[in-house]
């Protein structure tokens, strides 16, 4: 699971403000049927692009007992929880 730091990131955690858009990593190195794993506000996040493309980001830690859902299986719509086996549409965070 990649985990890339980026040296032009805009500010550290503590100028940074909530309720705000942040660069989580640069568009051109996240590419598709591939998880990565990136802190934002001390948030952490897996971020992948859909079967279609679409970048998503979700919260990393399943809401059911806060696995970390980027070990988990990824279909290219869905993203399946290691632990319990929960699924979520990557577009939406919806359980489905
Ligand atoms: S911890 Fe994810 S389904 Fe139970």
């Amino acid at each position: 699971m990649p985990e890339l730091e980026f040296p032009e990131r805009q500010a550290t955690d503590t100028q940074m403000l909530t309720g705000f858009w942040y660069r989580a990593m640069p568009a051109d190195r996240v590419h598709r049927h591939r998880l990565y794993k990136a802190t934002v506000l001390e948030i952490p996040l897996v971020i992948g692009r859909d079967r279609l493309g679409q970048p998503f980001a979700l919260r990393d830690a399943c809401p059911h007992r806060g696995m970390p859902l980027n070990t988990g299986q990824f279909d290219g719509e869905n993203l399946e929880c290691p632990y319990h086996g929960w699924q979520f549409d990557v577009q939406t965070g919806n359980a489905s």
